[in-house]
């Protein structure tokens, strides 16, 4: 894969494990994006939502998109990163994008006690942000299971990641 393979996908889909292992299996850099803004900032990302906003955060993600090199690496998306204005348009364009897909019930069981989410509230509130999201979700190249264990979805990335090299 001679581009950026990107992962998107709800919280607790496993996309920077999963990107963690691909990048391991394939040889190439990995880059969540959460992380790298963190450290750019300094401070936790749900830090950045209490005093700059939620935009101020889309933006810094738009910025990470935009300043991306075309060369090959896995990057993990932070779950509303596809769904601000143009984004997933242009994940599109510059890479392979692969959506981790799993039932809010399986994401919800996966985030039990996490707390430093700012937008994960009620289970109601995500499975409304789930829904308005799938959609956006759904443009993406592949669409790959995202319940099993790890070691499954990882085969399943890299069964398409090799089909789309031969
Ligand atoms: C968000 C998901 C988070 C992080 C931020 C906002 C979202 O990343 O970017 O809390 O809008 O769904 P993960 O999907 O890696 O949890």
């Amino acid at each position: 894969m001679q581009k950026p393979i990107f992962l998107i996908g709800m919280m607790g889909s496993g996309k920077s494990s999963v990107g963690e292992r691909l990048a391991k299996d394939l040889h190439l850099p990995f880059f969540d994006v959460d992380t790298i803004i963190e450290i750019n900032k300094g401070v936790s990302v749900s830090t950045i939502f209490e005093t700059e906003g939620e935009l101020a955060f889309r933006m810094y993600e738009a910025n990470f998109i935009d300043q991306l090199s075309a060369e090959p690496q896995i990057i993990s998306c932070g779950g509303g990163l596809p769904c601000a204005p143009q984004m997933m348009e242009k994940l599109l364009n510059k890479g392979l994008v692969i959506f981790l897909s799993a039932p809010s019930a399986v994401l919800l069981e996966r985030l039990k006690g996490e707390n430093n989410r700012p937008l994960l509230k009620t289970a109601k509130d995500f499975e409304a942000l789930y829904l308005e999201r799938r959609p956006i979700y759904a443009k993406a190249h592949f669409q790959v299971d995202a319940s099993p264990n790890l070691d499954r979805v990882v085969e399943n990335c890299l069964e398409i990641i090799k089909s789309r090299l031969s």
